[in-house]
């Protein structure tokens, strides 16, 4: 584990994922800074970090989808004279859909609040990195996405594009940035059992009248490692895209699904 001390942005902080990854970077001597729209969840799940490491985190919230409320949080940044060692990126991601063919308007809104709203946040937090590669002093991006990023799915349609994206905008900003020492790479995951996606599962049961073990099994069984991920299993691998493991790697998707993308 990387114990050099570092400030974190974590987006997205109080959701399934973001709170396995918060409390696991705490644990592992980070201090963080949390960002999401719920100013409750936000403050209570802060006051829980400091009995797992340092104190001293801190929180903003945050529409992502919202320019005046990305304005916002750019704004206290810089009141905060906050300086970052790494960001992991969750954009907000609409509802599964199979429509392939959206219309205009809704376009417009999905690309607002998944792509150039959370992207208008992540420039906002490049301004606050200071990598130094004198004193190896380097700033690592995490953007959090999907497997779509690698294979259509047919009930994803929008988030195939999406992704596909990000991807772009990973690698863009890798090239752009890789001089300066900041690093950028995404994390598609696939089935991540969080309470949110347990929830979903369970529906899925009741409505094919069979159990959520069964349900469970029947869904992975097309998965090589037989299970879907856990909220622990992404932080674990959120904490080794943010250490030294990725001192020499940028530009990369890595895919967190248990070996189901077939593609090489
Ligand atoms: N779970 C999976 O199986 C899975 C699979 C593939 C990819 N992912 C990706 O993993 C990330 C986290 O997923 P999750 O399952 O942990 O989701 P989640 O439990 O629904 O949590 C979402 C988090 O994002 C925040 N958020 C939502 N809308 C926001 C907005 N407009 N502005 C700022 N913050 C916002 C929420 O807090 P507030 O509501 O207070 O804002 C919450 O902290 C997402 O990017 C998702 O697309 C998840």
């Amino acid at each position: 584990m990387d114990h050099t001390p570092r400030t974190i942005l974590v987006t997205g902080a109080t959701g399934g994922i973001g709170r396995a990854v918060c409390l696991r970077l705490a644990e592992g001597g980070a201090t963080l800074l949390l960002a999401a729209r719920d100013a409750a969840r936000l403050q209570s799940l802060c006051a829980e970090l400091p009995a797992l490491g340092p104190a001293g985190h801190g929180w903003i919230s945050v529409d992502m989808t919202l320019d005046a409320s990305v304005q916002q949080f750019a704004d206290a940044l810089s009141e905060r004279h906050v300086i970052l060692d790494g960001v992991v990126l969750m954009p907000p991601q609409d509802p599964p859909t199979a429509d392939a063919l959206p219309s205009s308007e809704k376009w417009r809104e999905v690309l607002q609040n998944s792509f150039v709203g959370p992207l208008a946040l992540l420039k906002a937090a490049i301004g606050a990195m200071q990598p130094d590669l004198t004193q190896g002093r380097r700033c690592k991006i995490v953007i959090v996405s999907g497997i779509s990023s690698a294979q259509v799915l047919g009930h994803y349609a929008s988030s195939n594009v999406i992704r596909c994206a990000w991807l772009a905008e990973a690698k863009t900003l890798a090239f752009a940035l890789g001089e300066r020492g900041i690093h950028v790479n995404t994390l598609s995951l696939g089935g991540t059992l969080t309470p949110g996606y347990a929830a979903s599962l369970e529906k899925r049961a009741a409505n094919a009248g069979v159990s959520y073990a069964q349900r469970l099994a029947e869904e992975t069984a097309n998965v090589p490692l037989r299970k879907y991920g856990t909220p622990q299993d992404v932080a674990g691998a959120v904490d080794g895209l943010l250490s030294a493991f990725t001192d020499h790697m940028t530009g990369h998707n890595v895919l967190h699904d248990g070996g189901f993308t077939r593609a090489y």
